[in-house]
């Protein structure tokens, strides 16, 4: 029997990752919770040059089964970080604990991949995730993705809009809602606020919502978000599983293995001519949510993942 630890990467008081263990559990298993947010503080992590000298907590040569991350927690804003207090008693101290955070985190991410041991999803991922770089690996490779433009240039967004039917703007990584251009954001004032921040700028899709989840090149499971807003998430939205085409569902695969995914749920928007184009790939994506609105079993295909380990 296979002895070495299914490890969950993620804060303790996570819902997600206290579906993953609640899952495991039942399934006669004992994952291992790892919450980043307790190193350097209280979590104690060694590690030498060999490759597998490493030790955390109590746990020497821990070299896991598989892995499940959740979040490293080093984006100060990001969901469940929590260094409110501490970036306002010292911002300067508290961004340099959450970069030796990051580099010491994902070094261990990194040595688990080299060591064979399936993570979802793999360290190297992260740098690929940039949209304005995922797009166009996806473009390169021969997926549908839509007209992009990410910039702080007012003369290149005037030129980019005039050469759309209709055009919407959301924020380059996200944390902000997918809004439509309108007349007035072309003027310079309102341009000249590029100057603050760059902005994605994309052609309209005016069809259905795609959300689908690719877990180890198989799709777990397609969902159609039918709402009434522009971004689905401004607006309570209806949530049904659908069958994609064997076209698409290929497609689905293909952009998980290009951006070197094992677990994603990528969001797809249709064209007016009814064809998928893709939106994004998250590397960790939500999907409690989506479990419930639509009946349908996410965690669980990631728990057959996670058991199977090393293959
Ligand atoms: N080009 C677009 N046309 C129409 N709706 C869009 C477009 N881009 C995004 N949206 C809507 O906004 C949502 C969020 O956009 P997305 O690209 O997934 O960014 P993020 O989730 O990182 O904020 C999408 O799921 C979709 O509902
Ligand atoms: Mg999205």
């Amino acid at each position: 029997m296979n002895q070495r630890p299914i490890v969950l990467l993620g804060a303790e008081d996570d819902e997600h990752v206290d579906a993953l263990v609640r899952e495991l559990h039942a399934r006669g298993e004992s994952p291992k919770v790892i919450d980043p947010r307790r190193f350097p503080r209280e979590l104690r992590v060694s590690m030498g040059a060999d490759l597998a000298d490493i030790r955390i907590g109590d746990s020497a040569g821990l070299v896991p089964r598989s892995v499940y991350v959740r979040s490293l927690y080093t984006d100060p804003a990001g969901y469940k970080t929590d260094v409110e207090q501490s970036m306002e008693r010292d911002w300067r101290r508290t961004s340099l604990v959450l970069s030796e955070r990051w580099n010491v985190l994902s070094a261990l991410l990194l040595r688990w991949s080299a060591l064979g041991v399936p993570l979802y999803n793999p360290a190297e991922s992260a740098q690929v995730l940039t949209k304005p770089y995922q797009l166009a690996l996806l473009q390169r490779a021969g997926l549908p993705v839509p007209n992009t433009l990410w910039t702080n240039d007012p003369d290149a967004v005037r030129r980019f809009c005039s050469e759309q039917a209709a055009t919407i703007y959301k924020p380059v990584r996200g944390g902000a809602h997918t809004r439509r251009v309108e007349p007035r954001d072309l003027e310079p004032e309102r341009l000249a606020r590029l100057g603050a921040s760059p902005v994605c700028f994309q052609e309209l899709l005016p069809g259905r919502n795609l959300r689908v989840y690719v877990v180890d090149d198989r799709v777990a499971c397609a969902l159609c978000v039918e709402s009434e807003a522009l971004d689905f998430r401004e607006a309570e939205p209806h949530v049904f599983a659908v069958d994609l085409a064997p076209e698409v569902e290929r497609q689905c695969i293909l952009a998980t293995r290009c951006l070197g995914l094992r677990f994603t749920g990528m969001d797809l928007r249709e064209d007016a001519q009814g064809r998928p184009m893709f939106l994004e790939l998250n590397s960790s994506p939500m999907f409690l949510g989506f479990e419930q609105l639509a009946n349908v079993n996410i965690g669980s295909v990631l728990c057959d993942a996670l058991l199977r380990g090393a293959r």
